[in-house]
């Protein structure tokens, strides 16, 4: 609730508190209670509001793209930490969405390229506005297709990063409305036991 009214009232959370007794104008109210309205309904937050933050930084989000997870956030961690002191290192990001753990990794590691696949041109597009609106610049280098076949063979990667989908198909009648409906199905249907990708990427990314 406090979300949806710092994002109304377009002040950061925090601000609600030093702003305790200002009354809310009928238009405001009209606009918080369409946004509880979209929540009641099961709509992410994330998606009422725009955006996300994952390791600290703003990422815009929509349906083109799952929500970054804050777990997730913990593979960021790992592959920038791993990339320390290694001069202008190689990253792939195999399943970008949101762009979140190419972009991050990037901006974490300053001499590093980091590679970013998606077969979602929507997804993409998502990705690629984020990584502008953060300013990682040419850095991170963004590839269309399915999986491997979408990037150039004489590429050679120090670190591999993926958050594929994993769910298995049947079980995604049984998730969340907020993810089910409106996590994009191609970011989570990982095959009949959910472990399609993984079988791809030990399969693939061995190549050349
Ligand atoms: C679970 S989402 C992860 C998005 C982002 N990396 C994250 O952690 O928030 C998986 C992503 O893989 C992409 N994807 C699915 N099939 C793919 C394929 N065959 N080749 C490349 N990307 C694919 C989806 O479009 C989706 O953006």
């Amino acid at each position: 609730m406090e979300l949806l009214l710092a994002h109304v009232l377009k002040m950061a959370r925090m601000k609600l508190y030093l702003n305790f007794d200002r009354v809310l104008k009928e238009p405001e109210l009209e606009n918080l209670r369409a946004l509880v309205m979209r929540r009641a309904e099961r709509e992410p937050l994330q998606h009422i509001v725009g955006s996300t933050s994952f390791c600290g930084f703003e990422f815009q989000v929509n349906r083109n793209v799952l929500i970054p997870r804050p777990e997730t956030e913990l593979l960021a961690e790992r592959a920038w930490k791993f990339l320390e002191g290694r001069e202008s290192a190689t990253a792939l990001d195999f399943g970008t969405g949101s762009g979140c753990l190419a972009i991050t990794i990037a901006l974490k590691s300053p001499t590093a390229t980091v590679h970013a696949v998606d077969v979602s041109e929507a997804a993409l597009a998502v990705a690629r506005e984020n990584s502008l609106r953060l300013g990682a610049g040419e850095r991170v280098v963004f590839h269309s297709g399915d999986g491997f076949s979408a990037v150039p063979g004489d590429l050679k990667f120090d670190v591999l990063v993926s958050n594929p989908p994993y769910i298995a198909s049947a079980e995604i009648p049984t998730l969340e409305p907020e993810v089910r409906d409106f996590d994009p199905m191609l970011a989570l249907d990982g095959g009949a036991d959910g472990l399609d990708f993984y079988r791809r990427l030990a399969r693939e990314a061995g190549r050349g």
